[in-house]
């Protein structure tokens, strides 16, 4: 690996310009993709609290780290670089004074509040390693990954409101504790009834476990030194979704992924200290981790935060805030942009949104016709667009156009310090034009090191399958002057509005249902949402589907993963195409359901007049 000198001094260059050491590396990387055993910059110590707040103190505490809009459009609180460091310093300092070490696990379930952020660097202060759990996440899901990252200590809300919908999210984390075996010792709880009008629900207490969020930070003092960390101490694990049933703990480490996220949000959105950024993803994902936290504030960005809905109370909310704030660059996903773009051109007559000068977009492909909307409408073609490939294993973005490479489609080039190859199926790399997988040929510094307890699992995953490669999951094609476009994953995950879903953990919790025998869960192409999921369930000899069942199976998967991974199709048939070893072919219920006539070989089914038979129950 590394096969040339011009890798390490290209990163070391990069790790003195963007990171602030409290000492200074010996070995820029070392390991071998053989083992998966990664390491960068050994030697050197930092800390990334200390990266994103105390560095910009000296002349720049008054700089607004964040403007957060909150669910209703005049709720809004604006937070220094200086009430930032203080409330992270009081947040970490309750969490010492309560015990929590270094590499001790805390786990956020919180919406987009400010004291999200504030844990996440209060966590990073201290060492302690976080584990955000999005808070549409129901509480099974909340309690699976708990229990997985065996954390100690959980930071959470009493409620929160999103659009006109109140969700009781303490309940969640009683549902999820109360019962079951866990590592939780205490949980603190943000008071949100100010924000909530019609806070309508009695918080269960359980006095010996639960403290208000303004108890358990008051008294503390304003300053709390950082801790050194190794640059390899892990910073945070993130649960995301795979081919399997379990989510896996993808596990990022202090120093190379606070350097690519530092670099990144520097150098793709060419940020000067004039822009007002605002990213609408939410912190309980990837992007929220790298480009609402990490990123802009290693930059000491001004950002805005939002915490309610694109479309509440109307379509028009995001483009409001973007003149509120006079926001200058605008990072969103493609479905956000499809909705807004499904409302005609009056929606956008609300705003000027003259300030703005880029446009970014993540996690799904951007089909040309929203590329165009997004410059000509959205952006009255005065912007850049900027579609940037990456993922929660990437820790970020690894491939974006340049601003004068602006080609509808196309995620840019590959470069040579993170090449970026496409592979055939016996694994060899495609030259020149052509459609591959998309696999990444040398280490960079953002990789996810493992899977949290399961590193065989990583092996398996990215580094064995094609070994001196990462794998990514995805395909793309290459034109004949390197321009990368991404056709979507190879793999079981459903990338809905952006949000992965495997199919294998809806299928595990429809099985569940007693008058189910068999399940096939597959992505359907939406044009609104990008991917929605569909399902096919056989039911046991002798039941019957009714409206019941319908609602049953969706109450299932809002219990047990969350709302979002709610199936758009159930069909009910009365079989599965399936090889003669007994495997479900889950590419003809794809073809099927995307409205394809040709189905490829079916010579191996053992049941080949499913398909017609199929195609005619998915039509009724
Ligand atoms: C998809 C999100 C097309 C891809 C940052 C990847 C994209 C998965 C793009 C990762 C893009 C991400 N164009 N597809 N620009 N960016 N994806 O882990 O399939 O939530 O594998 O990270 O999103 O999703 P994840």
């Amino acid at each position: 690996m590394l096969a040339n000198n011009t890798d390490t001094k290209f990163w070391d260059k990069q790790a003195t310009n963007f990171i602030s050491w409290f000492s200074k590396w010996h070995t820029t990387y070392s390991g071998s993709w053989d083992t998966g055993d990664t390491k960068w910059f050994a030697g050197g110590k930092l800390n990334a609290s200390y990266n994103c707040i105390d560095r910009h103190l000296l002349d720049k505490s008054d700089r607004i780290a964040f403007m957060w809009e909150g669910n209703e459009a005049n709720q809004n609180i604006n937070i220094s670089y200086q009430q930032l460091h203080d409330e992270v310093c009081k947040l970490a300092n309750a969490m010492k004074n309560m015990g929590i070490k270094k590499h001790d696990k805390v786990c956020i379930y919180l919406p987009m509040i400010p004291e999200a952020i504030f844990s996440m660097l209060a966590c990073s202060r201290i060492g302690a390693i976080h584990t955000v759990v999005f808070a549409g996440f129901s509480h099974n899901a909340l309690l699976d990954r708990i229990q997985a990252s065996e954390a100690k200590l959980l930071i959470t809300a009493d409620a929160y409101m999103r659009g006109d919908k109140y969700i009781a999210l303490k309940n969640n984390v009683d549902l999820a504790l109360n019962n079951h075996h866990n590592s939780i010792a205490k949980v603190v709880v943000v008071d949100q009834s100010k924000y909530i009008t019609n806070h309508n629900h009695n918080i269960n207490w359980i006095t010996d476990r639960d403290i208000p969020y303004e108890d358990f930070i008051s008294n503390q003092a304003v300053t709390c030194q950082p801790e050194p960390m190794d640059a390899e101490d892990p910073l945070f694990i993130l649960y995301t979704s795979g081919s399997t049933g379990k989510p896996k703990g993808v596990v990022h480490t202090t120093a190379g992924y606070l350097l690519q996220s530092c670099m990144s949000f520097n150098n793709v959105f060419n940020y000067t200290s004039s822009d007002i950024y605002f990213c609408a993803a939410d912190i309980g994902w990837i992007t929220g981790h790298t480009y609402i936290v990490y990123g802009p504030l290693a930059n000491a960005a001004t950002s805005v935060i939002f915490s309610g809905m694109p479309m509440y109370p109307d379509e028009t909310r995001i483009l409001q805030i973007i003149d509120k704030y006079r926001v200058s660059i605008f990072y969103t996903s493609p479905t956000a942009l499809r909705m807004l773009m499904s409302k005609g051109d009056q929606a956008l007559s609300s705003s000027s949104r003259h300030s703005l000068r880029l446009l970014g977009s993540v996690g799904e492909p951007l089909n040309p016709d929203v590329w165009r909307w997004y410059q000509h409408k959205l952006g009255k073609d005065n912007c850049k667009i900027v579609d940037t490939w990456w993922q929660t294993e990437t820790g970020s973005i690894m491939l974006h156009p340049t601003t004068d490479n602006q080609l509808p489609g196309s995620v840019g080039k590959s470069t040579d310090y993170m090449p970026v190859v496409l592979l055939d199926d016996d694994g060899n790399e495609i030259s020149g034009t052509g459609t591959g997988m998309l696999a990444i040929a040398k280490p960079w510094p953002s990789q996810v090191r493992t899977l949290y307890n399961n590193h065989q699992f990583f092996m398996e995953t990215y580094l064995q399958c094609y070994p001196g490669y990462f794998f990514s999951g995805d395909k793309a094609h290459r034109d004949k002057n390197d321009n990368l476009f991404i056709i979507g994953r190879m793999d079981d995950v459903i990338n809905v509005s952006g949000h992965r879903v495997g199919s294998a953990e809806i299928e595990n919790v429809l099985i569940e249902h007693p008058k189910i025998a068999e399940t096939a869960v597959v992505a359907t192409s939406h044009n609104i949402k990008g991917e929605c999921i569909s399902a096919f369930v056989k039911l046991i000899d002798g039941c019957k589907a009714n409206s019941e069942l319908y609602s049953k199976l969706e109450q299932l998967i809002n219990e047990k993963i969350g709302a979002f991974a709610r199936p758009e199709n159930i069909f009910i048939v009365t079989d599965l195409p399936k090889t003669r070893s007994g495997k479900i072919m889950r590419r003809i219920l794809r073809d099927l359901v995307n409205n394809k006539t040709e189905f490829g070989d079916t010579s191996t089914l053992t049941n080949p007049e499913i398909v017609n038979d199929l195609r005619s129950q998915i039509s009724r």
